[in-house]
């Protein structure tokens, strides 16, 4: 009897030991060290440099057992055990000059949720199998030399809440399959060369966050957008025609418009003045014409959040927009290089308000139109020149010529700056019109 108790002691130890180990340890399953695998084998060798994540893997050992040691410092997280194998949940790679394609990788890694390549070298096409990501919540592709069209297989991604495809070689349309990401939350494609018409993405139940703007979409801003919106950017793209007020009637969290640099033409909608929550609004580099002023009595824009609006360098005529010296809280306004004219516009209570305006407190800039009775002791008329007289002369607008200038018509914004004149030319209106009601 004696003599077992040395065995039985040992195989106690033996099996603390083990479960010490197991306790510690969980190996990874196979199937995920053969994607880390690929992504080390994809990535072009020349480009993975000492100290990188990438330079540490070393498959000789189990990666989620030694990841953060020296064997694996880097690069991915194991954060889910299932049915006693763990499972990579994130594989983020550092900024260290990786180039290489993808296309080959499976990225079979069912329970991954962050994939995050960005500010790297990575080129050729983004693969379909990234579909195969079933649980990603995060894709970050951006600044890579990504190219060819997005994939419409990234739309089967319910889970997908960050798409990050931003600064890429990427073309082609933006696929509508895009509907599929139920989940997105925030949406950045801006600074690729992708073109076509916008999709619409209704579906987007939960977008709140979309930048699009450094491409060539073209066709119109698209007529309904989420309604969760809160920033929208289009800059500089080929957008054209005219928008439309329901695009943005039903957007009751939008903050932020920048459709800038555009070809966008028409009138400026109304909705935008008299939005609940808007507060900057980009609309410069455009082709508008009008602007939608809001209809007397103007209590509709007071309440107004908007601080910064511009539409400066677009084709805008007629009357300075001054209902929106009544808005509350707009300290910058930029309505330079249009070609608004109008003469005196120093009438009624509303440009009080403007000239109330303390340097400082608001930028207001109106430089090159034909405000020719902007005071330069005012400071938003300084800075530069109006139009010259004869420029404008050719700028009264046609449907204004010859009309009265009845005074309760200007003060509704309704009636022309332009008197009758039997020679056709504008004059602008008189300071009789300084009324105060
Ligand atoms: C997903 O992975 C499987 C390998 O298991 C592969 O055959 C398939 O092509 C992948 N899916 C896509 C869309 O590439
Ligand atoms: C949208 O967001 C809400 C609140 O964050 C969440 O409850 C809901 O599940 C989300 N919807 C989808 C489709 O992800
Ligand atoms: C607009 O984008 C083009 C490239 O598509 C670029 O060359 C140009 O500088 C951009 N313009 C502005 C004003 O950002
Ligand atoms: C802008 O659109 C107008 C039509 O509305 C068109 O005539 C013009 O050529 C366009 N300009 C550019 C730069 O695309």
């Amino acid at each position: 009897m004696g003599a077992l108790k040395f065995p039985s002691f040992a195989l106690v130890l033996l099996v603390t030991v083990t479960r010490l180990l197991v306790g510690a340890e969980s190996k990874t399953f196979w199937g995920d060290i053969e994607v880390l695998k690929e992504v080390k084998n994809a990535v072009d060798r020349n480009s993975v440099n000492p100290g990188s994540c990438l330079s540490s893997w070393d498959f000789t050992v189990d990666p989620c057992d030694n990841l953060f040691s020296e064997s694996f410092t880097c690069g991915f997280r194991c954060d889910i055990v299932v049915s006693e194998s763990s499972r990579v949940t994130e594989l983020s790679l550092d900024q260290a000059g990786y180039s290489g394609s993808l296309t080959s990788i499976s990225w079979n890694l069912p329970y991954l949720q962050t994939l995050d390549l960005s500010n790297n070298f990575f080129y050729g096409q983004i693969p379909e199998s990234v579909s195969n990501l079933t649980q990603l919540s995060r894709l970050g592709l951006s600044r890579n030399m990504f190219s060819g069209e997005i994939p419409t297989s990234i739309g089967s991604l319910s889970s997908l809440e960050e798409l990050y495809l931003d600064n890429n070689n990427l073309q082609g349309n933006i696929p509508a399959s895009f509907n599929g990401l139920v989940s997105l939350k925030r949406l950045e494609i801006q600074s690729n060369k992708l073109d076509g018409e916008f999709p619409e993405l209704g579906s987007l139940k939960n977008l709140s966050f979309l930048d699009a703007s450094e491409n060539a979409v073209s066709g119109n801003v698209p007529l309904t957008l989420p309604e969760s919106l809160v920033q929208i950017s289009m800059r500089n793209n080929s957008l054209q025609g005219k928008l439309h007020p329901q695009s943005f009637k039903n957007l009751a969290f939008l903050q932020v418009l920048d459709l800038s640099h555009n070809n966008l033409s028409d009138s400026v909608p109304l909705p935008l003045f008299t939005h609940p929550s808007l507060q900057q609004l980009t609309l410069s580099f455009n082709s508008f014409t009008s602007v939608q002023s809001p209809p007397f009595p103007l209590t509709t824009v007071l309440q107004s959040e908007a601080i910064a609006i511009d539409l400066s360098n677009n084709e805008l005529r007629g009357f300075l927009p001054s209902f929106m010296a009544l808005m509350p809280k707009l300290s910058a306004l930029s309505l330079e290089n249009n070609k608004f004219s109008g003469g005196n516009y120093l009438y009624g209570p509303i440009p009080d308000r403007l000239m109330e305006l303390q340097p400082g407190f608001a930028d207001v800039r109106l430089n090159d139109n034909c405000l020719y009775r902007c005071p330069v002791s005012f400071f938003f008329c300084r800075g530069g020149d109006q139009k010259s007289p004869v420029e404008c002369l050719m700028l009264c607008p046609r449907e204004f010529k010859g009309r009265g200038t009845d005074a309760h018509k200007v003060l509704f914004g309704h009636a022309s700056p332009c008197a009758p004149d039997p020679s056709g030319k504008c004059q602008k209106i008189d300071d009789v019109y300084s009324l105060h009601v």
